[in-house]
């Protein structure tokens, strides 16, 4: 990983130093947002990324076709240990903001559902946008380049180059740095954790990071129940700590995923319960009780199989209920086999981690930056931008809205 230290001295400066106004560290969704806007106003700006290529996540999102924006994006799809820090932002530009970008390139794009706008074609479309617009607004976009090391020049002025930032493309000076590193998932991807630990050579408090939009695992004795279902999905709702989400659920071999299960799986905690509901649609209490009026000789899991595919029937009955003629059954036994279908508590062993998760929860802290601006408050020319910062967003577009919307609010300051 690359190394970084603190107020190192740039008087030994050669005579080729690279020298802009904005150096950004990461080519991704936020970094080359950034350095096109920030190109637009007539600044000079280099990106650099340790990668091969540019947005790699941008290419392997949304199956390939990038979730780019959601229409309904509102600042309550994001968590953050201060709710109201990403307003600013997310209100100076908006999902209406970026589809309109998306217009002008002409990419052809579809809403998928609940406002989840995706291209038609290739997810590469938004990442040759983006280069485009850096290359119309003159910014420098670099890759495989190292960073090494960051340190501050306290002795130039209000005009002068803030930082020299040590790469294995030489020396970089420039007067605001912004960091657009991104989060810890998918690190054969090329996260890092650099942005954090450039934070931290800063001083700047983090707020405690962990794999967001994430499959939860699940006990071994549970899996061996349920892995005859891997493959299977239902419409669900889900709940935890107050929070709910109605969505599909997928059984997987190694526990349950799906959009529902990414949803509150940013909101759990180790140990923290979750409840299932699997038939949201009805009273699953009075729904079994009239079947049992009406078809009393039915077996249950026939009955249940209605709601559910045969096999997701045979499997929760034999858990949670005999599946034996509806007339057979106690009220109470119905009641609760209702109780279990509609309020099926469990506790995740645990979460898959970094390897399959889609963002990373927490980051720089946001009582450290400006929300207006983005510009780190003790640290003048000092900006973090997208996933590194301690805002995250729902599954369905948000937390790209939120690297577009803390990229433009930079680039009007850097
Ligand atoms: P991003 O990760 O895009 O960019 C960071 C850049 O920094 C990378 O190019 C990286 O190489 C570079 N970097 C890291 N360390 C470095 C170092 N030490 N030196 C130099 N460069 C360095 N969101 C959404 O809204 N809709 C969607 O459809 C999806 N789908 C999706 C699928 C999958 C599989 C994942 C993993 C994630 C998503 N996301 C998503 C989330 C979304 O991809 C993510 O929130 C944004 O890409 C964050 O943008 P950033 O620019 O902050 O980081």
């Amino acid at each position: 990983m690359s190394k970084v230290c603190t107020d190192a001295s740039v008087a030994n400066a050669v005579m080729d130093t690279i020298k802009v106004d904005v150096l950004i560290i990461g080519a991704g969704a936020a970094g080359l947002m950034c350095a096109a806007k920030a190109g637009a106003r007539g600044r000079s700006v280099m990106v650099v990324d340790h990668a091969n290529k540019v947005g790699k996540k941008i290419l392997m999102s949304g199956g390939g076709r990038c979730n780019f924006t959601n229409m309904y994006t509102e600042p309550n799809n994001f968590l953050s240990d201060n709710e109201h820090f990403c307003k600013s932002a997310l209100s100076r530009y908006t999902q209406w903001d970026f589809i309109e970008l998306v217009s002008k390139h002409e990419i052809p794009y579809h809403e998928k559902k609940l406002g989840q706008l995706f291209c038609d074609n290739k997810a590469s479309d938004i990442v040759h946008m983006l280069l485009k617009e850096c290359e119309e607004a003159g910014a420098q976009v670099e890759t495989r380049c190292t960073v090494h090391e960051i340190s501050v020049n306290k002795d130039m002025g209000e005009q002068g180059s803030r930082y020299r930032v040590s790469t294995s493309l030489g020396e970089i000076d420039c007067q605001s740095l912004v960091v657009a590193t991104g989060g810890l998932s998918i690190p054969t991807m090329g996260a890092t954790g650099f942005g954090y630990d450039i934070a931290q050579q800063f001083e700047l408090t983090l707020k405690p990071r962990t794999a967001a939009l994430v499959p939860f695992t699940l006990s071994k004795a549970m899996l061996e129940r349920l892995s005859v279902l891997s493959g299977s999905s239902i419409d669900i709702s889900v709940s935890c700590n107050n929070t709910v989400f109605r969505e599909n659920l997928l059984f997987t071999h190694r526990g349950l995923s799906g959009p529902a299960i990414l949803q509150i799986s940013s909101y759990w905690k180790p140990g923290d319960e979750v409840f299932i509901n699997l038939l949201p649609d009805i009273d699953v209490d009075q729904w079994l009780y009239q079947k049992q009026q009406e078809r009393p000789k039915a077996e249950l899991k026939t009955i249940v199989s209605e709601k559910m595919t045969k096999q997701m029937a045979q499997v929760l009955t034999d858990w949670w209920c005999p599946s034996v003629p509806m007339n057979q059954l106690s009220t109470k036994k119905l009641k609760s086999f209702a109780e279990q279908l509609s309020h099926w508590m469990l506790i995740p062993a645990g979460i898959e981690g970094y390897r399959t998760a889609e963002v990373t929860l927490g980051g720089v802290d946001t009582d450290e930056l400006s929300s207006k601006t983005m510009e780190v408050k003790k640290q003048k020319g000092l900006f973090f931008i997208g996933e590194v910062v301690d805002v995250t967003g729902h599954l369905g577009g948000f937390n790209f809205q939120w690297a577009w919307a803390s990229a433009a609010a930079a680039a009007e300051f850097v």
